[in-house]
């Protein structure tokens, strides 16, 4: 994958971030996950009263894409103008789930995003034989 497409992904998470809805927060987050079918699929973090009901940005876009049909990733981008925004021991769980093997983008330079792999954030990650 080349850096254009990183770059791509890491402004259409930041643009997404817009319509986060973080009034308690106020930690706006977006993300961008690209298919293996070269669908993209966005999110971002939903916030409630009840506070542990909260999505992060990483499983709105996940649980969009599983439901379009999509189940292999190569990347997602999570970027938040609010903060570093690496995504979370829930998120990186649910991610590993369908592809251990996608990169992570993140960090605070459009023009030169970070990339770790997802094994990187979890090792060991858990993950039941199908
Ligand atoms: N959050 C995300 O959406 N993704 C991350 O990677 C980190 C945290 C959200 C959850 C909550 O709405 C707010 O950021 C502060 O934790």
């Amino acid at each position: 994958m080349d850096g254009e497409l990183y770059r791509k992904l890491y402004k259409m998470a930041k643009d997404a971030a817009v319509n986060a809805y973080a009034p308690f927060s106020h930690f706006h987050v977006g993300a961008a996950l690209l298919a293996k079918d070269g669908r993209i699929f966005t999110g971002v973090n939903v916030e409630n009263s009840s506070y542990g009901v909260t999505i992060c940005a990483e499983r709105t876009a996940l649980v969009k894409a599983v439901s379009e049909g999509a189940r292999e990733f190569t990347a997602i981008a999570v970027v938040s103008q609010d903060g570093d925004a690496w995504p979370c021991g829930v998120c990186r769980q649910m991610l590993y789930e369908f592809s251990p093997e996608m990169l992570v983008i993140s960090g605070n330079d459009e023009e030169h995003p970070e990339i770790v792999t997802l094994k990187t954030l979890l090792p060991y990650g858990f993950r039941l034989d199908k």
